[in-house]
């Protein structure tokens, strides 16, 4: 991919899943990634393996529902390697429950860390590349924003609010020359779905009927994103702004 070598690359929820696939990736066109998790030493096994395949990685833990813990690992991501080209926000959780049967403590996590993070994330990193005049953002939304997710009401309330808070940065971030896209997953194998089908009464059924409602017959996995958020991010996709990407295997179609 062009114009991703030696660019820093700052990844959230890096130590798992799609964020791991994806920092992976990043390291293997030889940029710096900087993986940030609240789980740092899950993030340093992935660091290790980047620099055993040859390529470069650092670790800074943080917890993107803290604004004052974000703001420490981009400084702290900054003097170490250099300042931030390109950042996707990956991390993300949630677990399953019929929404009148959630409370207000269950929302709160869920708007922290899927809302809140983000945006506490784009506050302390966009107006760093506004004044550089360059900047590249992915953010990792689901289709549960775009279509719903049956026992996913706040989490898929959080994900649309990432696609329409996405559309909206890309134009007051579009005269400081930074691009700004969401890719949307749909249920893909990784620790989060084991947990979301653990929790699921006949989750293993759920997990099934999903695969078989996908037209490609399998759910995703986490290599099935890391090309497009290194398209997004790479100079290919220059004049690419505002967009929202599912990538579920053809289970939503969107005009
Ligand atoms: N797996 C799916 O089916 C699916 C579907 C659609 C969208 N997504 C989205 O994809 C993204 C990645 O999900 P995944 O399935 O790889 O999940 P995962 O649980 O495997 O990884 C999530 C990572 O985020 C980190 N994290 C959680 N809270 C954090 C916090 N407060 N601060 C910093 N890091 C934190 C975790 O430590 C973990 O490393 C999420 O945004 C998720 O909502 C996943």
């Amino acid at each position: 991919m062009r114009g991703l070598k030696d660019k820093v690359v700052a990844v959230t929820g890096s130590a798992s899943g799609i964020g791991r696939a994806i920092a992976l990736r990043f390291g293997a066109e030889g940029a710096l990634v900087a993986l940030l998790d609240i789980n740092d030493s899950g993030a340093k096994d992935v660091a290790e393996t980047i620099v055993a395949a040859g390529g470069k990685a650092l670790v800074f833990k943080v917890d993107i529902t803290d604004r004052a813990s974000v703001e420490a690992a981009v400084d702290a991501v900054e003097k170490t390697a250099a300042p931030i080209d390109i950042l996707v926000n990956n991390a993300g959780w949630d677990i399953p429950i019929p929404f009148v049967d959630t409370d207000r403590a269950f929302w709160d996590k869920v708007i922290a860390i899927n809302l809140y993070g983000p945006l506490n994330m784009h506050h302390v990193v966009v107006p760093r590349m506004m004044a550089r005049k360059k900047g590249r953002i992915v953010n990792i939304a689901s289709d549960a924003g775009r279509v719903g997710s049956s026992g996913e009401a706040v989490y898929s309330a959080c994900k649309g609010g990432i696609i329409a808070f996405t559309k909206t940065i890309a134009r007051e971030a579009a005269r400081a020359n930074i691009n700004v896209n969401c890719v949307c997953p749909g249920p893909t194998d990784t620790p989060l779905f084991d947990a979301f089908k653990a929790q699921s009464v006949d989750g293993a059924k759920i997990a099934e009927g999903l695969a078989r409602a996908i037209p490609f017959r399998r759910l995703g996995q986490p290599g099935d994103y890391p090309g497009i958020v290194a398209f997004l991010a790479s100079d290919d996709a220059g004049y690419i702004t505002g967009q929202v990407i599912s990538v579920s295997g053809g289970l939503t179609m969107h005009g």
